[in-house]
């Protein structure tokens, strides 16, 4: 499928459409709403029993995680063999990196077994950046989490779990709160929400973790959560990410829990249809009490399920522009 007129980063977009994934900034609303529904179809299927579709099969798939995960690599494997792809777990720590082979090197090495796909995570934000610019063209690259920069699956799944809740996103309120400053998560789900047309985005923390630059990506900035989350409608809480800060940015734990951890509390101040979402690993006690992440407006554990599907739909549109 072709997109006229799509105004994005030119590295992302091949001739016959999306080649890689790298980032949701600017990404053309056609081309979301393509994903989201294909992650919905592919959620149907499931729940009908039809799990494992022939859609990849004869494909080689690599995740290349250099930073840990639980969620993203677990739900990358499970949705490549989902759609019948061979995948590798390349296990970095024990690769010949310990013995100072370059990243492209490692990425030209892999391709020259065939490798179809990269999926990458990367404590150096342009990571996967780089290795789309090098590959040859056949070959895709998904961004699973560069630095602070993106987390464009991670966006993806979040719009879709919204959707699946909120049925639109039409006048939706929504609401940001924690460590926006280091958080790719933040910035992927404030472009996709722009992009499906959310005017009303808060996002919410100390003046060190949500600074005023933040206005620039056409969100509200909030420094108290009690006037951040009144009557939203989604409430997308943040981890603080403290691999990627210095000391001083941070209040105690328990200082940051007093000032803007969601407690049963404050989840009345928002409308009383409200949803909570944190894209994990949460820190009970730190952004939110364990009684709202294991309540009943908490849609934690869900947002897992349908990362599956999405990310299964991410893989069967780029792979798809190739066919
Ligand atoms: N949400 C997320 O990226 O979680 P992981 O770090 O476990 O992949």
């Amino acid at each position: 499928m072709k997109y006229k007129g799509a105004v994005m980063n030119d590295s992302q977009m091949g001739e016959r459409g999306l080649r890689h994934l790298l980032s949701l900034e600017n990404m053309p609303k056609e081309i979301v709403i393509d994903i989201l529904d294909r992650a919905g179809e592919f959620l149907s299927a499931a729940s009908g029993g039809a799990k494992k579709v022939p859609v990849l099969r004869g494909k080689t798939i690599f995740n290349l995680f250099f930073e840990n995960s639980t969620r993203t690599r677990t739900t990358f494997e499970i949705a490549a063999k989902r759609l019948s792809a061979d995948v590798v777990n390349l296990n970095v720590s024990t690769s010949s990196q310990s013995k100072g082979e370059s990243l492209l090197d490692m990425v030209n090495n892999l391709v020259a077994m065939q490798a179809d796909m990269f999926v990458v995570r990367h404590s150096q934000s342009g990571a996967a950046h780089l290795i789309a610019k090098h590959v040859p063209s056949g070959v895709h690259v998904i961004n699973a989490g560069d630095g602070r920069h993106s987390h464009p699956t991670q966006g993806l799944l979040d719009a879709f779990s919204i959707r699946q809740y909120k049925n639109s996103f039409d006048g939706l309120r929504v609401a940001i709160v924690g460590d926006v400053l280091h958080s790719r998560v933040a910035r992927s789900q404030i472009h996709v929400l722009k992009t499906l047309g959310v005017d009303d985005i808060r996002v919410c923390g100390p003046r060190t973790l949500a600074p005023e630059t933040v206005s620039d990506l056409g969100v509200t900035v909030f420094h108290e959560i009690e006037k951040a989350v009144l009557g939203v409608d989604v409430i997308m809480m943040l981890r603080l990410q403290h691999e990627r800060m210095s000391g001083t940015l941070l209040p105690s734990p328990q200082d940051f829990f007093r000032g803007y951890g969601l407690t049963e509390e404050r989840l009345l101040l928002a409308d009383n249809d409200v949803i909570v979402m944190h894209p994990g690993p949460i820190n009970r006690g730190v952004e939110i009490a364990s009684s709202v992440a294991d309540g009943p407006r908490s849609i934690i554990l869900p947002q897992v399920t349908y990362g599956i599907a999405v990310r299964m739909s991410v893989m069967a549109v780029l792979l798809g522009n190739s066919l």
